[in-house]
């Protein structure tokens, strides 16, 4: 069976930038652009432009530096934003405007005092506006995740009928179970006249730390597009991290799912969007974490030393990573001592790291990490020199000979 493409919508310049702290200059926004560019990401999600002049300017200027990706920019369902996003976009090779509105009771009832019938109307409005300024029109149901089926539905029904070409269902709020959001997408696919003439959207926030498994279900029940961030940045607990999202569907054959990304940029993509935002990357966060391919307990050094795969399901060096690394702590083994103690040049025979170990073990239990430095502290305190335990044979003893004076 042919893999179906699941086309990456990157919205780290829009939405991962809506967290406090986080304001990206144009520059900034333009050189996370053409990385994303490089990265392969199908559409970038530039920016508000009603927001701010500034962000206006940012959408522009990346309309005008960027050639593949299609060009997004973000509206309410208000004539002005719309009109101000489609100029924003008009040196864009490809440009696609982004408008809606909340469809949940919640929101009409408090945010707008509206009704849905009123709603609806907005809807189907603004896609209608937003078709005058540009082909690509894709519709937003904000909180579609606390949103009654059969009114999204609905809703659905009369966008498409309107023109519009994608349509984004957030779970804004980071509501949704997997199951339930993955039945969303399912109950519209199967229920909305005109459905397979667009693409449906994922658009989930990690409020429970679920959006990468509900934007996988999404796909899963017919989504061909996934709304996500570079580091998972973004509102609150912030969006579906691209890199996980990406991974799943490259680790896994069986989904028969392929995006255009190129993976081993995906570590550079991330750093340099951390550097820019200043953002610090969560050291477990998956994939791009400091941790993400650090092993530090003994039993898991030892396996990983032996072959890379009995730890480790994703290869570093896949996402552009460094290779794995062993972190020495109290919790590690003689096989991780003897790797680190390796990769100093030093190769110890059976007896000599043994006796290193016993030493090290000491200094680990005081300490959070033993790092190089005081690897060979530990070295010189087991006198090695004098007992002439180093493993002679071995080609490398010159090396060891010599940065330990021994002869
Ligand atoms: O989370 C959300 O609902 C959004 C929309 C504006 C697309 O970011
Ligand atoms: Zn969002």
């Amino acid at each position: 069976m042919e893999k179906k493409k699941i086309k990456i919508f990157d919205t780290t310049l829009r939405d991962g930038e809506q967290v406090p702290g986080c304001k990206l200059n144009t520059q900034k926004k333009l050189k996370i652009a053409k990385k994303l560019e490089l990265l392969g990401v199908d559409v970038i999600e530039a920016g508000f432009p009603i927001s701010s002049p500034g962000d206006y300017y940012s959408v522009q200027e990346i309309s005008k530096s960027i050639s593949e990706p299609i060009i997004c920019a973000l509206s309410r369902a208000l004539e002005k934003d719309i009109e101000i996003a489609g100029d924003s976009l008009k040196y864009a090779k490809k440009s696609r405007i982004h408008t809606g509105i909340g469809t949940s009771d919640c929101h009409i009832r408090y945010k707008f005092n509206s009704t849905r019938e009123k709603i609806m109307e907005r809807a189907i409005l603004s896609v209608r506006y937003a078709k005058k300024f540009v082909e690509d029109v894709e519709f937003y149901a904000e909180d579609a995740g606390r949103t009654d089926n059969i009114f999204l539905a609905k809703i659905c029904e009369y966008v498409i009928k309107n023109g519009a070409t994608v349509i984004n269902i957030p779970d804004t709020t980071g509501y949704c179970l997997p199951e339930e959001y993955g039945e969303k997408i399912r109950f519209l696919m199967e229920n909305v006249h005109g459905i397979h003439k667009i693409e449906l959207s994922t658009h989930c926030h990690n409020d429970l730390g679920l959006a990468t498994a509900n934007s996988l279900s999404g796909i899963m029940n017919g989504a061909k597009q996934v709304e996500c961030t570079i580091n998972g940045i973004g509102e609150r607990a912030g969006n579906t991290s691209l890199e996980e999202i990406v991974m799943i569907i490259n680790q896994n054959p069986n989904l028969n799912l392929f995006t255009n990304i190129k993976t081993k940029l995906i570590f550079q993509t991330s750093d340099l969007v951390s550097k820019c935002t200043g953002m610090k990357v969560q050291a477990n966060k998956a994939i791009v974490g400091i941790n993400a391919f650090s092993h530090s307990s003994g039993i898991h050094q030892d396996g990983i030393l032996k072959k890379r795969e009995t730890y480790e399901s994703i290869n570093p060096k896949d996402v552009g990573s460094h290779d794995f690394s062993i972190v020495l702590t109290a919790r590690s083994g003689r096989a991780a001592l003897a790797y680190r103690y390796q990769k100093l040049g030093y190769f110890l025979n059976k007896n000599s790291l043994e006796l290193v170990y016993s030493i090290f073990l000491n200094y680990a239990d005081k300490k959070k990490e033993i790092v190089d430095k005081e690897l060979e502290i530990i070295l010189k305190e087991a006198n090695l020199e004098k007992d002439k335990l180093f493993h002679h044979e071995n080609d490398h003893s010159i090396v060891e000979k010599n940065k330990l004076n021994v002869v």
